[in-house]
C-alpha cells in the first residue's frame, strides 16, 4: 500500500477507510469492528476517517469499543468537528448549525478522545466551513489543540480555496489536508480550482464519497453509461467496478486518497485491488466522458 506524507511525522494509507455508516451496519460489536479494522490493515489500509457527528454522535464510541491499546498503535485515527446537529450529546438544540469557537473545537476534542478511549488524535478536520468562523479565534484554537499534543496535526474538509486561505493566514500550522466530496458522480474539483488549489499547495486531499456513496455501483443511476462503462475495464482487468471508480481518482497527479465507506466485510477485503488498475489516458477519458455525458470540448 502506498503511503502519503502529512507532516513529517504523519504518513496515511492512500486508501482510508471512512466509519460514518459504522453505526448503519446491524453488527456493531467489538468484534465484527475489530473485524473490519483487521480486513484493512491485511491490506496496508491504516487510516480511519471518523467524525464527531457520525451515528449521531455515536460512531466514535463504538469504534472506541472495539480498540485495544495495540490495534489503536498500528492505525492513524482522523476525526472531525464542527457540526452541531440536534441530535445525541446535543439533543437540546434548536437547529443545526455550525461552530468553530475554540470552546467548541477543544470541548469536542475532549469528546472524541473519551470516546474513542485514545489520547492523541492523528487528525483533526474542521468538519465544514462556518459563515460565521472568526478565523483568528479558530486559527488559534487549532494551533492550541497542537500545541497540547492531543491532536497530532490539523486539516479542513469540504474547504473551498478561499475559506482555506483564511483560516491558515491566521495559523502557525500548516493545515495538512483538505476532505472534499470527489467521485465519478462529483467531478466539479477537477475543474473547478479546487483541486487545482490543493496541488499548488503541496496538500493531498482525501476524496469523500468516491463511489458517490454506492450510486455508482447500481446500474442505471449514473447516467451515460457509466457503470456499464466501469464494467467494461473491471471485467477486462478481473477486478470488481468500485475498484475502477477508485483507481480513476487515484490516477490523478494530485494524490487523492480515497476515502471507502462499505460495511461489507468481503468488500473491505478487497479495496487494495483498486491500486492495480491500470488506467491509461484515455481510459481516463473514456470513464469522464460517462461522467459528465458528453466528450470533452
Ligand atoms: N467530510 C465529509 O463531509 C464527509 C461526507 C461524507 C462522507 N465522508 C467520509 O467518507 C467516507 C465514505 O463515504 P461513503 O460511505 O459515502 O463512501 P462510498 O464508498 O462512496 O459509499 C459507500 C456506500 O456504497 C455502498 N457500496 C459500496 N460498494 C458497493 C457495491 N459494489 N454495490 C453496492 N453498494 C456498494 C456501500 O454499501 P455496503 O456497506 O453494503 O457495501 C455504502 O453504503 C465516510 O465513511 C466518511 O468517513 C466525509
Amino acid at each position: 500500500m502506498q503511503r502519503i506524507r502529512l507532516t513529517d511525522e504523519l504518513t496515511f494509507s492512500r486508501i482510508v477507510y471512512g466509519m460514518w455508516r459504522l453505526g448503519d451496519d446491524a453488527d456493531t460489536s467489538e468484534g465484527h469492528v475489530r473485524a473490519k479494522i483487521e480486513a484493512c490493515l491485511e491490506q496496508g489500509i491504516t487510516t480511519m476517517d471518523q467524525a464527531d457527528i457520525y451515528g449521531d454522535y455515536g460512531a466514535e464510541e463504538i469504534l472506541g469499543r472495539a480498540l485495544t491499546p495495540e490495534l489503536r498503535d498500528r492505525i492513524e485515527i482522523v476525526t472531525k468537528c464542527g457540526i452541531v446537529a440536534p441530535a445525541g450529546r446535543y439533543a437540546d438544540r434548536r437547529v443545526k448549525h455550525y461552530d468553530t469557537s475554540s470552546a467548541h473545537i477543544r470541548a469536542s476534542i475532549d469528546h472524541s478522545l473519551r470516546l474513542m478511549g485514545i489520547d492523541r488524535i492523528d487528525l483533526l478536520l474542521i468538519h465544514r466551513p462556518d459563515p460565521l468562523m472568526d478565523h483568528a479565534e479558530t486559527g488559534a484554537a487549532l494551533d492550541a489543540a497542537v500545541e497540547s499534543g492531543k491532536v497530532r496535526a490539523v486539516g479542513v474538509s469540504n474547504f473551498r480555496p478561499h475559506d482555506w486561505t483564511l483560516l491558515q493566514s491566521a495559523m502557525d500550522t500548516p493545515l495538512v489536508t483538505n476532505q472534499i466530496e470527489m467521485s465519478l458522480c462529483h467531478t466539479a474539483p477537477f475543474t473547478d480550482g479546487d483541486l487545482a488549489f490543493l496541488q499548488e499547495q503541496g496538500v493531498a486531499p482525501m476524496a469523500w464519497s468516491p463511489l458517490g456513496g454506492g450510486r455508482l455501483m447500481r446500474p442505471g443511476t449514473e447516467g451515460g453509461g457509466l457503470f456499464d462503462a466501469l464494467s467494461a475495464v473491471a471485467e477486462a482487468q478481473g477486478v470488481d467496478p468500485g475498484a475502477v471508480a477508485v483507481a480513476w481518482l487515484l490516477a490523478h497527479p494530485a494524490k487523492i486518497m480515497p476515502v471507502m465507506g462499505t460495511n461489507a466485510l468481503e468488500r473491505i477485503a478487497t479495496l487494495g485491488t483498486a491500486l492495480k488498475v491500470e488506467m491509461d489516458r484515455q481510459t481516463w477519458f473514456a470513464l469522464y466522458t460517462h461522467a459528465l455525458g458528453h466528450e470533452v470540448p
